[in-house]
C-alpha cells in the first residue's frame, strides 16, 4: 500500500488530480491536504469523498509544526505538491501571502519529508507542480524549454520560481527524490471564476461586461485540465528523479480571439443571436507587468513518457461551457461572499 499526499487537492487542478488517483489506484491511500482558502472547495470532490482510499486533512502548509506532525503520523511515501496561491492579480495586490504559502510552505513540506525518511529515500518521491510563468515572457517568436533560464516577472511567478529552486536545491544537497513539472494555462470544470475563462463564462451568463486587460493581445497556451492530470500521473510514476518536464497544449491563443470563440459558443448554448455576447467585451486597464506571451515546448514529455494532449481547444472549451452551465449551484456558491469583495476591488473600483 502506498500513502500519497496531494496538497491543494480541493483546488482546481488538485481536485482533478485527487479524483484521477483515487479512481485509478484503489491500492493507494490518497490524502488530500488543503487549507480550504477561498480557492479550495470540498464540493469539487463530492463524488469521491466517501471512497475508502480517500482521506481529507484540513491544514496549512505554512504551519511548520502541524506539517511535521502530520508527516510523522502518516509516513507518506509520495507527495504531489499543488497547494499554492495561484492568481497573478491577487499577487499584485497582496504579494506577502504568496511568499508564505508558495515558498515557506514548500520548504516546510520538503523538511518534513526529509525528517520522516531520515534521508533514506528508496521508493519515495516528492513531485513539485509548477508553472510556465517562471520562464518569463516571450516575444512573438520562441518557446519555453526546460533549459530556458528563469525570469519571473510577477510576485506569483517569482514565488513559484523560488520554490522550484528550493526543490532542486534539496535534490542536489540532500539527495531528495524530486521531480518537477512546469505547465501552461489550464482550463476546465471547477476553475475558480477569478481566472479568465470561468470569469467570462459567468459574466456572459449574467449579461455583465467581459473585462479584457489592455488590448487583448496577450497570448497564453491553453491545456485542458484532465490532460494536465494525466501528465502528472505519468511524471509521478515514470519521470526521472531530479528532472523537470514542461507540459503544454501547443495551443496558443490571443486573449481577444479566445474570448470571441467563447462568446460564439455561449451565444449558441444560450440560444442567443450571433454577436450578442461579443457586445459585452470591455477593454480595461492592463495588468501591471503583464507578460505578453507564453508558449511551452513539451516534446521532452511527449518523447520520454509518451504523453500528448487529448482534446482540441474548441472541444475542450465547449465541454467547459457545458459544465459551468450545468453547475449553476457550484458557481453561485463560489461567487457569493468574499468573491464579491474581490470582484469590486479588481474591476469596479479601478
Ligand atoms: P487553485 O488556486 O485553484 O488551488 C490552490 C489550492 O491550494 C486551494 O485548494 C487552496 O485552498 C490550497 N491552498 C492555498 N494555500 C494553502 C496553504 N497555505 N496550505 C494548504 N493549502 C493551501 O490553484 P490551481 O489553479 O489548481 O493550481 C494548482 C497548482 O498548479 C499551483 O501550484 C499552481 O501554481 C500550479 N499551476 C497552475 C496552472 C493553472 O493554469 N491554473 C498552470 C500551471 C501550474
Ligand atoms: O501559465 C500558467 C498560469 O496560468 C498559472 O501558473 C496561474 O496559476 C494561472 O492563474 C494562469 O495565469 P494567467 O495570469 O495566465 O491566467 P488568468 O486566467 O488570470 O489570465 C489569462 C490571461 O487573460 C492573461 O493574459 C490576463 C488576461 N485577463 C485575465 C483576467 C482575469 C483578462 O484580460 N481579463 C481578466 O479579467
Amino acid at each position: 500500500m502506498k500513502k500519497i499526499l496531494i496538497t491543494g487537492g480541493a483546488g482546481f487542478i488538485g481536485s482533478h488530480v485527487v479524483r484521477f488517483f483515487v479512481n485509478q489506484y484503489p491500492e493507494y491511500e490518497i490524502f488530500n491536504l488543503d487549507k480550504l482558502t477561498y480557492a479550495g472547495n470540498l464540493e469539487n470532490l463530492k463524488d469521491i469523498q466517501k471512497r475508502s482510499n480517500y482521506h481529507f486533512i484540513k491544514a496549512d502548509i505554512v504551519d511548520e509544526k502541524a506539517i511535521l506532525e502530520l508527516f510523522k503520523k502518516n509516513k507518506f511515501d509520495g507527495v504531489i505538491h499543488l497547494a499554492a496561491e495561484s492568481h497573478v492579480d491577487r499577487s499584485i495586490s497582496n504579494p506577502t501571502e504568496f511568499i508564505y504559502t508558495n515558498i515557506v510552505g514548500t520548504v516546510n513540506l520538503l523538511n518534513a519529508f526529509r525528517n520522516i525518511w531520515k534521508d533514506d529515500f528508496s521508493q519515495k518521491r516528492f513531485y513539485h507542480i509548477s508553472t510556465d510563468e517562471v520562464y518569463g515572457s516571450l516575444g512573438e517568436e520562441g518557446v519555453f524549454l526546460e533549459t530556458t533560464p528563469y525570469d519571473p516577472r510577477s510576485p506569483y511567478s517569482a514565488s513559484k520560481a523560488s520554490s522550484d529552486h528550493l526543490v532542486r536545491a534539496y535534490y542536489h544537497t540532500f539527495g531528495m527524490p524530486v521531480v518537477l513539472s512546469n505547465c501552461s494555462n489550464n482550463y476546465g470544470p471547477f476553475q475558480f471564476p477569478e481566472k479568465l475563462i470561468p470569469l467570462a463564462i459567468n459574466n456572459i451568463k449574467h449579461g455583465r461586461s467581459i473585462p479584457i486587460y489592455g488590448k487583448g493581445e496577450n497570448i497564453r497556451d491553453w491545456l485542458f485540465v484532465l490532460d494536465h492530470a494525466r501528465a502528472i500521473d505519468l511524471i509521478f510514476h515514470k519521470g526521472k528523479l531530479g528532472e523537470t518536464y514542461n507540459i503544454g497544449g501547443n495551443n496558443e491563443w490571443k486573449n481577444i480571439d479566445l474570448i470571441h470563440l467563447l462568446c460564439d459558443i455561449m451565444d449558441r448554448k444560450l440560444g442567443q443571436s450571433e454577436g450578442t455576447s461579443r457586445q459585452l467585451i470591455t477593454f480595461v486597464k492592463d495588468r501591471a507587468g503583464h507578460d505578453l506571451r507564453y508558449a511551452i515546448d513539451s516534446s521532452k514529455l511527449q518523447k520520454e513518457l509518451g504523453w500528448k494532449p487529448s482534446l482540441n481547444f474548441e472541444t475542450g472549451l465547449e465541454k467547459t461551457v457545458d459544465w459551468y452551465l450545468n453547475n449553476q449551484i457550484w458557481l453561485d456558491n463560489v461567487t457569493s461572499g468574499d468573491y464579491q469583495k474581490f470582484y469590486n476591488n479588481q474591476y469596479v473600483k479601478r
